[in-house]
């Protein structure tokens, strides 16, 4: 594959996204031989900073968060000539224009016509302003080489989704916009896909007549912290579920697309969320948990509660589980579990697909383990596996059963390591793949199906906020709402 001569535009050129994660795979993509010769990034912020400065301070990013360490002196000095900084006021329309005086210059060095990647890593107040800056100025014209990549949150409920959805289609076609959402750039997720669909095995038992629930949960030990303020408008529905979670929902749901064709995936993954059962208040009141962390320990240090991070009084959400359901053939009837949470006993984000028992059980109960259902576990992150829990006799003269796992680890499989989500991201934005990206309609409908919760939360007020202390599993409510079901949530041991 080969990427066209392209200059990369970042908005927040200062921010701690470029720090951590555009820059330092920027440079893993140029290490590895993907970038062209004719390329560009050219950062910009208000901060007034020289090239030379900017550099700098990429290079300390870089040397503190990329997954491939310090960087080489001479590999650096040679990525680093393709960096450049521009001051801007992004209400002001000079600063556009002089965007564009500089795209031109590139191009005239190059003697080429380059692709332009905007990428929009700062607050989602200025996505209108500069969308439509880029429009007056003329700097989104060309919609064959022109394209916008856009950070969560995409909206903050269903109606100002569709707002920038609409303002975005003013200047930009749905094939130049690149929405992100970075759980589906990494390595795992995108294996659920490959697992599913390049294998036979699965299909035949991949239905309501062999699967018993699924559970997805992504909890992490760390707090709001320093993003308590911007956390604080959220909470864990909007900031986890609307997105990532239920992503990985659509991927572990989906039917079988015909290609891997960007558009071809994201049909069958939308026709998921449009098949989800949508809430009424009461499903809300049975159907969900909400909870907030107080103050406790973890891992030998003692943490602050959500409220004291804050420095206010808030019943925003730190911890949400979801039951949902997906109305149409392939899956009446199953649970779909979902969790998240903050300052949790664990950081981990699993998916656990739990399967009906056996038809009959022909051993004594006392000589197998009280659930001796197979599971499918896929392990995202820290772990990278998928396991296979099966019923196997252990080794003696008793007919004992335990439960074993078969497991497919990429530790002991691949000897490479992973590249990280935005590698794999930011390349895609440069060749032209939209798969791994949200398409209008997705993020839409994903807030459609969380608006009755959100708004039946709202409502009521009364909580016993903080329900949960650090270093626990969340509230104890969340575990009686798959208990009353007769399951528990999995965690890796
Ligand atoms: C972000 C959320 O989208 O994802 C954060 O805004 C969260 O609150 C983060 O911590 C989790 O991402 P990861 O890749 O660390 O699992």
């Amino acid at each position: 594959k080969q990427i066209a001569p392209t200059i990369f535009v970042i908005f927040g050129g200062t921010g701690d996204l470029n720090a951590r994660k555009l820059a330092p795979a920027l440079y893993n993509l140029y290490l590895e031989g993907w970038l062209p010769e004719q390329f560009s990034i050219i950062g910009t912020g208000r901060t007034q900073l020289q090239d030379e400065d900017f550099r700098k301070k990429l290079l300390e990013d870089i040397n503190q968060f990329s997954r491939s360490g310090k960087a080489e002196k001479e590999k650096w000095e040679a990525f680093s000539q393709h960096l450049f900084y521009q001051v801007s006021d992004l209400n002001d329309f000079k600063t556009y224009k002089e965007f564009g005086t500089r795209i031109k210059h590139l191009e005239t060095e190059w003697d080429t016509k380059a692709n332009v990647i905007y990428y929009l890593a700062v607050a989602p107040n200025f996505f209108p302003i500069i969308a439509d800056n880029l429009a007056k100025s003329k700097l989104a014209d060309d919609s064959q080489r022109v394209r916008i990549v856009i950070e969560k949150p995409f909206g903050h409920d269903l109606e100002s989704a569709k707002e920038l959805n609409q303002l975005l289609m003013r200047t930009f076609d749905e094939r130049q916009i690149y929405r992100i959402d970075h759980y589906l750039g990494k390595e795992t997720v995108q294996n659920i896909m490959a697992f599913r669909f390049a294998n036979s095995l699965l299909e035949p038992t991949w239905n309501r007549n062999y699967i018993e629930h699924v559970q997805i949960s992504v909890t992490e030990q760390l707090g709001a912290g320093e993003r308590a303020g911007y956390y604080d408008g959220s909470g864990a529905l909007r900031d986890m579920i609307q997105n990532h979670l239920l992503q990985l929902l659509c991927l572990v749901a989906m039917e079988p697309p015909i290609s891997f064709n960007a558009d071809e995936v994201r049909n069958r993954k939308v026709d998921v969320l449009r098949a989800m059962r949508r809430f009424s208040p009461d499903d809300v009141r049975l159907s969900t948990v909400r909870g907030q962390y107080g103050n406790g320990w973890l891992e030998g240090k003692e943490v602050p509660g959500y409220r004291e991070e804050l420095k206010a009084e808030s019943n925003t959400e730190t911890f949400a589980a979801v039951k949902f359901f997906v109305d149409n053939w392939r899956w009446q009837g199953v649970p779909f579990y979902l969790r998240t949470g903050k300052r949790m006993h664990q950081s981990a984000s699993v998916i656990s697909i739990q399967f009906k028992e056996v038809p009959h059980f022909m051993f004594p109960p006392e000589t197998a383990d009280s659930i001796h259902n197979n599971r499918l576990i896929i392990s995202i992150q820290p772990e990278m596996s998928i396991r296979l829990q099966v019923q196997a006799k252990r080794p003696g003269l008793d007919m004992i059963l335990n439960t074993v796992d078969m497991v497919f680890d990429y530790k002991g499989t691949y000897s490479s390591e992973a590249p990280e989500a935005y590698e794999t991201l930011l390349l895609d934005t440069m060749l032209g793949d939209q798969t791994l990206f949200m398409r209008g309609d997705q993020v839409e409908e994903a807030w459609d199906l969380i608006m009755p919760i959100l708004t039946t939360w709202q409502g009521r007020k009364s909580l016993n906020f903080p329900n949960y202390s650090a270093d626990s599993w969340g509230p104890e409510t969340a575990e009686a709402l798959i208990a009353r079901d007769g399951f528990h949530w999995f965690t890796l041991p």
